[in-house]
């Protein structure tokens, strides 16, 4: 087999490592960033009754027309994906990049897909002594393909709408992962209704906030010709009718009051945890969190992950990440009961640590 180049590097980091590796079943699963146990029982119903007709082929076109009402678009302005990982997929294969530039640390699936296609990527990482801010001076004049997400997985920074539309140019393709926009309240950063950007793919996933993991399910918000090069490079009814179905039910007026009530709670919820982790002496957080999860900077986090693990919980590793090391964790937000014994867990395995490290130093 063909290794992937660079996939898995020498510093390390491992670019196809995901949380869902680290939760394994019996813990508390602050590892992945799926923030329903299971999709809501509406929506279950409707995936229900979307079985009996399973034995049509998949017809994108009402879910299409529905995804973009919902972003103030037109239907040949979406194209649906299985997941947000495919549009990554999809992007690497469709486009040439001359110089393709990923901006880390940040999901590396972008990176991995480019370099599986056989691009090269150049990195631009974010420092966290400046909060993780991306100044956009930074990204080359010659980068044709830049890869942004927004907010920002594993960081939880959110930037600003008018930073990544100065990214914008003639001739480059901009990526931006939104991801995990839904969990912002408000959405007041995202360029999903931006027609006036050149070369601007707006990713979008389903995943995280409905609880469909498993159902494969996102889609790209662009200008009609790159959509069209992209749907090029997708297999023949890539996207199946439950999927389309579960697309379609989220983007009805109603899914779109409840994502904004749960988008509230969660931001409550992650101004909690990280009252909780500001108490935690051995735990700095750099920049603001504004996704559904905290990066959290603490000494020994690596043996800190395995101490977590053996009480019960999983927390996803920082150091497969670009631009992290073994001093980093990323957790899940959840609620504050959850959260409380979360951060009573972290500080009892932090002195625990802290007082190993001591008994060992000569
Ligand atoms: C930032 C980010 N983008 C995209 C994805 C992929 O989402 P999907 O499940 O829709 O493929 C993930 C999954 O963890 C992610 O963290």
């Amino acid at each position: 087999m063909t290794a992937l180049r660079g996939v898995a590097t020498s510093t390390g980091e491992h670019l196809r490592h995901h949380g869902d590796r680290e939760a394994s079943p019996g813990l508390l699963d602050l590892a992945v960033n799926v923030r329903l146990a299971r999709p809501p029982r509406w929506l279950r119903a409707t995936l229900s009754a979307e079985i009996t007709l399973l034995a049509r082929y998949p017809d994108p076109a009402p879910a299409r027309m529905t995804v973009a009402r919902r972003h103030d678009r037109a239907a040949d302005e979406v194209l649906l994906t299985a997941g947000a990982a495919e549009a990554f997929v999809l992007v690497a294969r469709a486009l040439q990049p001359a110089h393709a530039v990923v901006v880390h640390p940040q999901f590396t699936e972008p990176e991995a897909a480019l370099l599986a296609a056989g691009h090269r990527v150049d990195r631009i990482v974010l420092d966290p002594a400046d909060g993780f801010v991306l100044d956009p001076a930074r990204i080359p004049a010659t980068a044709d393909l830049v890869i942004v997400g927004n907010p920002t997985n594993p960081t939880s920074v959110l930037h600003p709408a008018a930073v990544l539309r100065s990214l914008a140019r003639p001739g480059r393709v901009l990526v931006v992962d939104e991801a995990f926009m839904d969990a912002v309240p408000g959405e007041p950063e995202t360029l999903t209704a931006a027609r006036d950007v050149p070369g601007l793919l707006v990713v979008r996933s389903l995943t995280k906030t409905w609880g469909l993991a498993g159902l494969r399910v996102g889609y790209l918000l662009g200008a009609p010709p790159l959509l069209a090069l992209l749907q090029r490079a997708q297999p023949l009814w890539p996207v199946s009718s439950l999927a389309l179905a579960a697309a379609q039910a989220c983007s009805s007026g109603r899914a779109q009051s409840e994502v904004q009530a749960r988008a509230r709670r969660i931001a409550a919820d992650t101004g909690y945890l990280l009252r909780g982790l500001a108490a935690v002496e051995q735990v700095r957080v750099h920049g603001v969190a504004r996704g559904p999860f905290v990066l959290i900077e603490t000494p020994g986090a690596d043996q800190l992950r395995l101490m977590l693990r053996d009480r019960g919980i999983a927390v996803r590793r920082g150091d497969t990440f670009p631009g992290l090391g073994p001093d980093w964790l990323r957790i899940a937000v959840k609620e504050p009961a959850v959260s409380d014994s979360f951060v009573a867990t972290l500080t009892d395995a932090a002195n625990a640590l802290a007082v190993r490290t001591r008994e060992a130093s000569p």
